[in-house]
């Protein structure tokens, strides 16, 4: 199967967005320049499961213009834009097998699917890729030589592979470099987390109060775009220290029960489980919608929601309306999905540009540095991450100062200072 999508016949549009985001991409630009000369990934085989957007699409090109064989499939079943999927497998000659709505079976078809040919690399959101390649596919094992991981949660998944001696190769936590979490899981899902809330609702947030579940990258991003909206910010936590930022910065903090008593949108990216439960339902005021941006829809415990409802509909598209036995009905958005990419179309291109400009730069490193890698999570080399922070600067007209000599002495002389 060379490739499994909706309809080709939404290439054309699928192209026309795909060179739309190109425009805010400039550093991956730079790096599919280079690719297109140097050929570092000559003849590799490469298997991503990514969301299937016009951003992927762009770091696919990349990939095969430095020389790759690319196949690509969806790393959630609601994130696919089918027009993407279309052009990548028409116009760009890349294998993609995406549809956005498949069922489970059909996503865990496209993930094989992705790997057959044997993967010398593999590039996950999530660690879908690679926990199948160490439960069914060990065969293909021996082939691999490394992966990259994009997200918080797959980074997680994969530091316990590697603790419990299950990981069997290298892979690059692109997540922890400074140019992706900072900016991807801050600015770009602060601003497309509530972009995919208002368009499946179309609720004005000003004077709302917004509950944020969990307080990290993503939390931070989210709490300060709605509190630019004028919305007011509830933020729970089970960390103190984020728990105390969030005060600092001039938030409610509160336990989850308190609110869900008061809140009126709650929006959970913990990456952890049973954020929102039965109880909580139990406590919410009439009308609450309760949305997710965390990688897997768990964060929102559906099942207790369906268990406490007597009835259920579709009341828009990506909006559930829940009706509890007393009435009361409560609102899920995107079937409880990351919603920035179940409604909207995920991050902005300009700062996946960082995210991804790691993700080829750190598929060249794996290859250049297969010898002296273990089985372990690495980060980002710096030198990576700085000089990816380097050329977005530029790419911006925004520039730095460079160290004296006499300031570089200070800094690193112990004798300095006194
Ligand atoms: N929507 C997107 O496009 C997108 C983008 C990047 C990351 N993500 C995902 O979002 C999730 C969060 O990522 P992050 O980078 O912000 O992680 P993070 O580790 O920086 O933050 C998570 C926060 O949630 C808190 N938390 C954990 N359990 C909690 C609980 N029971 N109640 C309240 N808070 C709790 C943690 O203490 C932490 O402060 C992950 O699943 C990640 O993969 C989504």
């Amino acid at each position: 199967m060379k490739h499994d999508v909706k309809d080709t016949a939404l290439s054309g549009k699928g192209v026309d967005r795909i060179e739309w985001a190109e425009q805010s991409m400039p550093v991956l630009r730079l790096v599919r320049e280079r690719f297109a000369r140097e050929q570092p990934l000559r003849g590799l085989r490469i298997a991503a499961c990514l969301h299937v957007t016009t951003e992927t699409a762009n770091l696919a090109v990349t990939l095969r213009d430095g020389g790759a064989q690319v196949r690509v499939c969806a790393s959630n079943p609601l994130s696919t834009q089918d027009d993407v999927a279309a052009a990548l497998s028409t116009h760009y000659g890349i294998s993609t097998f995406a549809i956005k709505g498949e069922d489970n079976k059909t996503y865990y078809s496209h993930i094989l699917a992705a790997l057959e040919g044997g993967p010398q690399v593999t590039m996950d959101d999530g660690a879908d890729l690679v926990t199948t390649v160490l439960t069914e596919k060990k065969d293909l094992i021996p082939g691999v030589i490394g992966g990259t991981e994009e997200t918080t949660t797959g980074v997680i998944r994969l530091r316990s592979m590697a603790q419990d001696g299950v990981l069997k190769f290298p892979v690059i936590s692109v997540n922890d470099a400074d140019t992706k979490h900072m900016f991807d899981n801050r600015y770009g899902t602060g601003q497309s987390t509530l972009d995919g809330i208002i368009r499946a609702t179309n609720l004005l947030l000003a004077g709302m109060r917004v509950v944020v579940c969990g307080y990290g990258w993503c939390g931070r991003g989210v709490a300060l775009r709605a509190k630019g909206l004028g919305a007011d910010i509830i933020v729970t936590e089970i960390n103190p220290v984020r728990a105390l930022e969030a005060v600092m910065d001039g938030y409610r903090v509160m336990p989850m029960l308190e609110a869900a008593r008061v809140g009126q949108l709650f929006i959970t990216v913990t990456g952890n489980k049973g954020i929102i439960r039965k109880e909580h339902f139990e406590a919410m005021p009439p009308g609450a919608v309760v949305a997710n941006s965390g990688h897997f829809n768990v964060e929102i415990d559906i099942p207790a929601l369906g268990a406490l409802s007597v009835g259920q509909r579709r009341v828009r598209d990506f909006v559930d309306e829940y009706t509890l036995r007393d009435g009361r009905k409560i609102f899920l958005l995107g079937e409880g999905r990351l919603i920035n990419l179940t409604s909207a179309e995920g991050h902005p291109a300009s700062v996946m540009d960082m995210s991804f400009a790691n993700q080829a730069l750190s598929v060249e490193y794996l290859v250049k540095n297969r010898a002296s890698l273990q089985a372990q999570v690495y980060p980002v080399p710096p030198h990576i991450d700085q000089e990816v922070a380097r050329l977005k600067l530029r790419s911006m007209n925004a520039f730095i100062d460079t160290l004296t000599d006499e300031q570089q002495k200070y800094l690193t002389s112990w004798a300095e200072g006194t």
